[in-house]
């Protein structure tokens, strides 16, 4: 795209601009369309062969935020076909559903004709079954009606929202049974867990037949790809500095990708600039952290709220932002030594803060971490992943960062202190 000079735009065009800024970026949907997707090659990849193979299916799990729901969406567009058709059927998961709810629901979409005596008609299959009726053989037969020429996909999404405990098994066996007749259809169930025994019971019995995708978060490249590529579809530019600062912000989230370059955007777009500058993401930041919408400001105050000048919450909360973490966000109380005793400017030792995490975990500080294992060997992360950008933004605005932390921030190689993604 060719990058016009800022002066040859008429108003119209810059508000036209800052509309398409709204469309392009979008933290609180996913994304819909192929060419927006960013990167996930490697799942796609795997996805696509669980498609093509016949009596596979897929689990993808993953903390929230890490774009689970759009893989699952556009992965109905990338299918390498021509001949055939794609059926894809997307269900997403109530509390309430129950395993024959939701598959009451898939088969509302699954048509058929036939003619009742009034000549021919349009059916669904749920029409067939009563509301509590359906049970796994159902599913299974009528998944084998599609013809060979479909592509049928099912997307069973936020399916750790289920409740019932006996959906979660029946849902099992039914890919067992599914897998087993060499149905066509492929079973795509989405959720967000750290393992997949977490997310389905009786998870054992698929295993030879399922392939678990784990979402991981984002990597850099990826996220330049987000930024960068949308920055660009709006014939703008971004400098440098601008774009690690992002980057190394969301801390593989893309959600934060999106609000970042979304606000980013605009406060160029608002000095009528088409090249957006580090100043600029600092204005993101800011337009962020003060946005009353975002519940992450109340839940914050909750976490780290004192009556004593000493305590140090804010600080500690940082520190575990910044620290080193697993694939799935977890780090143990030593990884949070180093960036504590830098932001502290002072040795801290595990004893310093142990009391802390754990009162991070308590009802007391709105739970803001959550805690797994035994005392030996215990684990933290966010219970909201979300929190944890938020919380390193609020940090380099109290200052707690040196100087050369944050510019470090913004440049591509970070020191070991960022080194979390
Ligand atoms: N591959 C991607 N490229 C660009 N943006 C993405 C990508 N995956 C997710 N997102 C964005 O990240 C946010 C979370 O995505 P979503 O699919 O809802 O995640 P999840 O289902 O894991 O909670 C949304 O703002 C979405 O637009
Ligand atoms: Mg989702």
């Amino acid at each position: 795209m060719v990058v016009r000079r800022p002066s040859s735009l008429t108003d119209e065009d810059w508000h036209a601009k800052r509309w398409e800024v709204a469309e392009l970026f979008t933290p609180s949907a996913p994304v819909t369309t192929a060419d927006l997707f960013a990167g996930r090659h490697a799942q796609i990849t795997k996805l696509l062969d669980v498609i093509s193979e016949r009596g596979r299916h897929a689990i993808i799990y993953g903390e929230p935020g890490v774009g689970k729901t759009s893989l699952s969406q556009i992965i109905k567009l990338i299918v390498p076909t021509k001949a055939s058709r794609i059926r894809y059927i997307r269900k997403t998961v109530f509390s309430s559903d129950t395993f024959s709810s939701i598959w009451m629901d898939i088969f509302r979409d699954i048509k058929f004709v036939a003619d009742i005596g009034e000549g021919n008609k349009e059916f669904s299959v749920s029409d067939l079954y009563p509301r509590e009726g359906v049970k796994p053989a159902d599913v299974v037969r009528e998944l084998s009606i599609f013809s060979e020429n479909d592509i049928p996909i099912i997307v069973i999404d936020e399916f750790n929202l289920i409740r019932d405990q006996n959906a979660s098994r029946l849902m099992a066996e039914t890919i067992k049974a599914l897998s087993d007749e060499g149905a066509k259809a492929t079973v795509v169930v989405v959720g967000i867990s750290d393992s997949v025994a977490d997310l389905i019971d009786g998870h054992q019995s698929i295993t030879r037949c399922t392939e678990e995708i784990l979402m991981p978060r984002m990597d850099k490249e990826e996220m330049r790809d987000v930024v960068e590529g949308r920055i660009r579809r709006l014939g703008m530019e971004i400098e440098g500095n601008a774009k690690w600062k992002v980057i190394n912000l969301t801390k593989g989230l893309p959600a934060f990708a999106h609000g970042l370059g979304k606000e980013s955007a605009i406060a160029a777009i608002s000095k009528k600039r088409l090249r957006v500058l580090e100043e600029d993401v600092d204005k993101a930041i800011d337009a962020i952290l003060n946005s009353n919408q975002n519940s992450l400001k109340q839940d914050y105050e909750n976490a780290t709220h004192s009556n004593q000048a000493r305590a140090r919450y804010r600080q500690i909360l940082m520190a575990c932002a910044l620290a080193q973490s697993d694939e799935v966000g977890y780090f143990t109380p030593k990884q949070v030594v180093d960036p504590l005793s830098s932001i502290l400017g002072k040795d801290t030792p595990v004893d310093y803060f142990n009391d802390n995490l754990k009162e991070f975990t308590e009802e007391k500080r709105g739970r803001v971490l959550y805690r797994q294992g035994s005392s030996r060997i215990y684990r933290y992360r966010f219970r909201n992943p979300a929190m944890q950008p938020y919380v390193i933004m609020k940090g380099i605005r109290d200052g707690f960062l040196g100087d050369d932390a944050v510019k470090a921030l913004a440049s591509p190689e970070q020191p070991d202190l960022f080194s979390t993604m």
